[in-house]
């Protein structure tokens, strides 16, 4: 298939982009490059040996969205686009509103003019608010986010399930995101963060690149065992192959469909900091500082849908998500900048 990639040359888009090339498919990048770079897109082409058309513009943009439709026969939509900085979206509701529903709806009804009728979609675990317990099955309610960045995910969840429920020739499959880390095993493409990270990934591997001092726990006295959160850190190859099981999926399917894309393991934020001084032998100095606003105790995934109904299951360990978020930081010390 063909298939749009909005957003392509961001952190989960450039890794999505190698695994659909790698599965067959033919790839299209539309990026403004507001939190991304034409370098990604460049390292792309170079692990996959092959040439991806690119556009540079905005996913907002109608008369740009209906260029890229116009001059490519897709068959089908990967949507990444999106601002996702929760503390930012706190801060600038109007913008996060504007952008991330914007963007959706405006390739959505490029689609419809054009007939192409498979819309998958980044969410993200977000959607459940603050779980009642874990883990997580698709079936639970959705609660809360607590933030607008996270209303926008589940603002589009209902907006694509609505979509979906009118139009019979399309099919929307809904992929809800733990925590995802790590980076191609061949270091050339990763996490790439605009400013100081907010996310613990890249956090650390900036403290171990020597670009921050010290790590800040955010945390140590939530009912857990070692008191600090636990998450569902995901491979982020191991999620961009999610995607290519997805495309697959919503090409036999209609209607809408939700999938969980984590592991079902949960580790501290202790568990993660001391994997990767023991898989990478490198220092990581932190200090426990206060609890961060929003945050809850423990999040990870049922992921037993996603097996069953599109037989995929991730495959890499705590190990392999260390080693490769370092591989890539300590290659790239800034980052595509570098
Ligand atoms: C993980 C754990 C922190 C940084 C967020 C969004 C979610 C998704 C991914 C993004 C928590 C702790 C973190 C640090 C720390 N969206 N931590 N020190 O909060 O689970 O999810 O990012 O696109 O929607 O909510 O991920 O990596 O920020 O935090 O101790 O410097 O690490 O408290 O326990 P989170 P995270």
């Amino acid at each position: 298939m063909k298939v749009l990639l909005p957003g392509g040359a961001g952190y989960i888009g450039s890794h999505t982009c190698v695994e659909l090339i790698n599965a067959g498919h033919e790839a299209v990048i539309l990026d403004n490059f507001s939190n991304s770079c034409a370098e990604a897109v460049a390292r792309i082409e170079e692990i996959t040996g092959k040439k991806i058309p690119l556009y540079n513009a905005d996913a907002c943009d109608p008369e740009a969205v209906e260029k890229v439709f116009s001059e490519n026969k897709i068959d089908a939509v990967i949507h990444f686009a999106g601002y996702k900085a929760v503390g930012e979206s706190c801060e600038k509701p109007l913008m996060y509103y504007r952008n991330n529903l914007d963007s959706a709806l405006t390739v959505l009804e490029a689609m419809k003019r054009h007939g192409v009728s498979n819309f998958i979609f980044s969410s993200s675990a977000t959607v459940y608010g603050t779980p009642e317990s874990v883990p997580l099955v698709e079936t639970m309610p959705t609660g809360s986010p607590t933030n607008p960045y996270g209303r926008t995910k589940l603002m589009l969840e209902q907006i694509l399930t609505d979509a979906a429920a009118a139009d019979n020739n399309l099919s929307v499959v809904l992929l809800r995101y733990f925590n995802p880390i790590g980076a191609h095993e061949s270091g050339r493409i990763g996490e790439d963060p605009n400013g100081i990270p907010n996310n613990l990934m890249p956090y650390i591997t900036q403290v171990a690149a020597g670009r921050l001092p010290r790590l800040g726990v955010f945390g140590n006295d939530y009912p857990t065992p070692d008191g600090t959160g636990i998450r569902d850190y995901i491979h982020v190859v191991d999620l961009a192959k999610g995607h290519v099981k997805a495309l697959d999926y919503a090409a036999e399917h209609k209607g809408s469909e939700i999938f969980n894309l984590g592991t079902g393991t949960g580790y501290s934020v202790l568990d993660i900091v001391n994997a990767f001084i023991k898989v990478n032998k490198v220092d990581i100095p932190y200090d426990i500082k206060p609890r961060r606003a929003g945050d809850i105790a423990e999040c990870f995934a049922d992921p037993a849908k996603a097996e069953k109904v599109l037989g995929w299951k991730a495959e890499k360990s705590l190990e392999d998500m260390c080693y490769d978020s370092w591989n890539w930081q300590s290659k790239n010390k800034n980052g595509y900048k570098s």
